[in-house]
C-alpha cells in the first residue's frame, strides 16, 4: 500500500456465519491493518460467566465479572488468538455451549457498555478492521467504511456446519435453527441490536469466495483512503 495513503478504520457487521472474520482478517492483513474480532470479546465474558456459574441474565455479576478481565486480542497464526487473565482462550470460546450462551450475554447492558469501550480505544490510532453486530451503528459511527456482510441463513449454517470438524454433535438443520434464533435475539434485542448502518454497503457473500468479497472491500478501502489523503494534501 502507498505508506502516504491515510489509514482508515473499517467496520464489518453482518449475522453469525456471514464470512464477517474470515474477510475481516484478509482485508486487514492486505492492507497493512490491525483486526480486532469483537465477537471474540462477548464470547471470553460469556466463557468466564459459564466458568463462575452466573445467570446469563445478571447484569451486575456479568458487568462486574467483565470489569475483572484482560482481554487480549492477539495476530494467530490461524486466527486471532484470544488471552484472558492470561490464559489463551482462543479454542475454548468457539464451543456450541458458548454459541448457545453469547447472545445472552450481548444483551447485557454493563458488558455492552464496557466492550464498546474497549473496542473504541482500540481503534484510536486508526488503520483497523474490526468485525461486529454494531460496529458501524454504535462502536465505531464515523468508520470512514462500513460494510454489512451477510449470507442466506442456510449457506451460513454449511459453513459453520464445516467448522465443527468431523464430530459436529449437532444435525445442519439443528444448527441452522440455532443460527436464525441468534439472528432474532441479535436483532431484538433493546441495546446495539445487529442492523445496518445506513451508510454501510452491503455484500451478500451467498455464491461468492472469501476472496472475491475481501478484494471488494480492499478495494473500497484503498479508494477512500486516496481520497482522504488527496484531500489532505
Ligand atoms: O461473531 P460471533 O459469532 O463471534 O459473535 C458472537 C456473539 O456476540 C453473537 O451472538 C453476537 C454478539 N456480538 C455482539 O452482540 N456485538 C458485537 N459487536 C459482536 C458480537
Amino acid at each position: 500500500m502507498n505508506q502516504k495513503a491515510a489509514r482508515i478504520n473499517i467496520a464489518i457487521d453482518g449475522p453469525a456465519g456471514a464470512g464477517k472474520s474470515t474477510v475481516a482478517r484478509m482485508v486487514a492483513r492486505d492492507l497493512g491493518y490491525i483486526y480486532i474480532d469483537t465477537g471474540a470479546m462477548y464470547r471470553s465474558v460469556t466463557l468466564k460467566a459459564l466458568e463462575a456459574g452466573l445467570s446469563m441474565d445478571d447484569d451486575a455479576a456479568v458487568g462486574k465479572l467483565a470489569n475483572a478481565l484482560d482481554i487480549v486480542l492477539l495476530p494467530g497464526k490461524d486466527g486471532q488468538q484470544v488471552v484472558v487473565n492470561g490464559t489463551d482462550v482462543s479454542s475454548r470460546i468457539r464451543t456450541l455451549d458458548i454459541n448457545r450462551n453469547v447472545s445472552y450475554i450481548a444483551r447485557l447492558e454493563s458488558v455492552r457498555k464496557q466492550m464498546a469501550e474497549l473496542q473504541r480505544r482500540m481503534a484510536l490510532a486508526k488503520g483497523v478492521v474490526m468485525d461486529g453486530r454494531d460496529i458501524g451503528t454504535h462502536v465505531l459511527p464515523d468508520a470512514e467504511l462500513k460494510v454489512f456482510l451477510t449470507a442466506t441463513p442456510r449457506e451460513r449454517a454449511i459453513r459453520r456446519f464445516k467448522e465443527l470438524g468431523d464430530e459436529p454433535g449437532i444435525t445442519l438443520e439443528q444448527l441452522e435453527r440455532e443460527i436464525a434464533e441468534r439472528d432474532r435475539l441479535d436483532q431484538e434485542r433493546d441495546i446495539a441490536p445487529l442492523l445496518q448502518a445506513p451508510d454501510a454497503r452491503l455484500i451478500d457473500s451467498t455464491g461468492r469466495t472469501i476472496d472475491e468479497v475481501a478484494e471488494q472491500i480492499v478495494q473500497w478501502g484503498l479508494a477512500i483512503a486516496r481520497t482522504i489523503s488527496t484531500e489532505e494534501k
